[in-house]
């Protein structure tokens, strides 16, 4: 089990536990101010959408190509930041990760 440092659509922040590798998504998808993944992690919906903070941007694996097209056509598309929590593995190497939900409910 890892930490994950969760920002709710109000700003607020919570410690969330959770299990190495697992989809983040997955994570956020079990809180009642998380995601609602309605695809299933298919890439197909960006109803997982989080802005990762800084300096945890060069620990995820580049966004493929079908991510970038369709987080990119979001409202609240930040190039440096956004990204599909369903395509991020929870790894150690992302124990104590700080993130934001944006997408919407
Ligand atoms: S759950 Fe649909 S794109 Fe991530």
């Amino acid at each position: 089990m890892g930490l994950l440092r969760v920002i709710d659509r109000d700003g607020v922040e919570h410690e969330v536990q959770g299990a190495y590798g697992q989809k983040i998504m997955e994570i956020l998808r079990e809180l009642d101010y998380g995601v609602t993944a309605i695809c299933g992690g298919l890439c197909a919906c960006a109803t997982c959408h989080v802005h990762v903070d800084p300096e945890w941007r060069d620990k995820l694996p580049a966004r493929q190509s079908d991510e970038t097209e369709l987080v990119s056509g979001t409202e609240e598309y930040v190039a440096e930041a956004s990204r599909l929590s369903c395509q991020l593995d929870f790894t150690p190497a992302l124990d104590g990760i700080r993130l934001r939900i944006v997408s919407q409910e």
